[in-house]
């Protein structure tokens, strides 16, 4: 079968399309034939080696951690998947990826794909709604009536968190630059600050809840834009500037006192700030489904790439411009 894999860390050329034995499934695990999957910024910075110290793979490595498909067979001990089921995932990143013909998926952390979406569609989601949920739900425990920011409103992450925080009954604000304001507009934003012009402390009201899926000064634009006692979710870590500007070593400490100084300034201004990292987790993939089933979770694509043109993906979402999701789609 085909396997997009780097068989060495650099640019987006270093991805080859190899071909390589079928996978063997194990206890608890799922074998699935892979329709599309997506590519997300993380894919990038891994694919670079910028984030080597924090997870350093055995090459020749399989890029790729999200993807939907369907099941070829059931490994041993699991429950409520069969053949035939159409599945999605974003997997554990410390396993091999799932930019290839078939994967392996563990059964706790797949979920049946809604009806109600395409492969391409559904591969476009797990890993950047899990980060939504593990924000919005998980860490800030979003209610009904909060004032929610997402800084980054226009990207993989922002454009699900836009709808997600809509579905948890808040009022949402989001930073866009002006191309993707009437993008970000249907998605369900009630106020839209474009960040080329102004400063979200300027003119919104205070939140009670901030996304920042920007890095650079995004975790200081979160505290002024909130109120006292607010809840502040930072997914950046800006790892990749550390270690391109002092090296993988010291550069992994920098950006882990950054994320430190973060939760302290947060903590110092009376605002309770997290960095959250997504985990892979079936069972929130399956509460996703079903706000994709009642149509309150539409999936956002920006464009499509076939397998063999995967490096080209890769380039598309390093560009930074992305609105939505980058997929790849398979072939059988
Ligand atoms: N911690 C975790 O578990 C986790 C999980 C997922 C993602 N992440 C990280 O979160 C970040 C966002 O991920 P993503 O998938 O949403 O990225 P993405 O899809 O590449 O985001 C691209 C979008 O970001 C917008 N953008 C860039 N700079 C901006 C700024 N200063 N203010 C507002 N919008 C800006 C761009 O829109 P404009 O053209 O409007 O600027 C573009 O549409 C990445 O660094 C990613 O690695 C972390």
């Amino acid at each position: 079968m085909k396997a997009a894999r780097l068989h060495a860390y650099g640019p987006a050329d270093v991805l080859v399309i190899d071909e390589v034995p079928e996978p063997t499934v194990g206890p608890g695990e799922l074998r699935v034939h892979v329709a599309a999957s997506s590519v997300n910024p993380v894919d990038t910075k891994l694919r670079k080696g910028a984030l080597k110290v924090v997870m350093r793979w055995k090459l020749p490595h399989t890029t790729g951690l999200d993807c939907a498909g369907t099941v070829l067979e059931v490994g041993q001990g699991v429950s409520g998947f069969s053949v035939g089921d159409r599945v999605f995932c974003a997997p554990d990143p410390a396993g091999q990826g799932v930019c290839s013909e078939q994967a392996i998926l563990k059964a706790s952390e797949t979920a049946l794909t809604p009806d109600n979406l395409s492969d391409a569609q559904a591969a476009s989601l797990p890993l950047v709604a899990l980060t939504a949920y593990d924000c919005l739900v998980r860490s800030a425990n979003v209610q009904p009536g909060d004032k929610v920011l997402i800084l980054g409103g226009a990207g993989g992450v922002g454009t699900v968190a836009i709808q997600m925080a809509k579905a948890l009954g808040a009022e949402v604000s989001v930073t866009a630059s002006p191309r993707n304001r009437e993008l970000v507009l249907r998605l369900g934003a009630d106020h839209v600050v474009d960040y080329t012009k102004e400063r979200p402390q300027d003119v919104l009201e205070p939140q009670d809840v901030v996304l920042i899926a920007v890095g650079g000064d995004g975790g200081q634009t979160a505290i002024r834009a909130s109120r006292k006692g607010a809840r502040l979710a930072h997914i950046v870590g800006d790892l990749p500037l550390f270690v391109e500007k002092y090296g993988h070593y010291v550069g992994t400490l920098a950006a882990g006192l950054n994320m430190a100084r973060f939760w302290l300034s947060a903590r110092l201004a009376g605002r309770r700030g997290a960095n959250v990292v997504k985990k892979p987790d079936g069972l929130a993939l399956s509460k996703i489904a079903q706000w994709v089933e009642e149509g309150a979770i539409v999936p956002v694509i920006d464009s499509e790439f076939a397998m063999d043109d995967v490096a080209e993906a890769h380039r598309r979402v390093e560009s930074g411009k992305v609105q939505g999701k980058v997929v790849v789609l398979h072939t059988r």
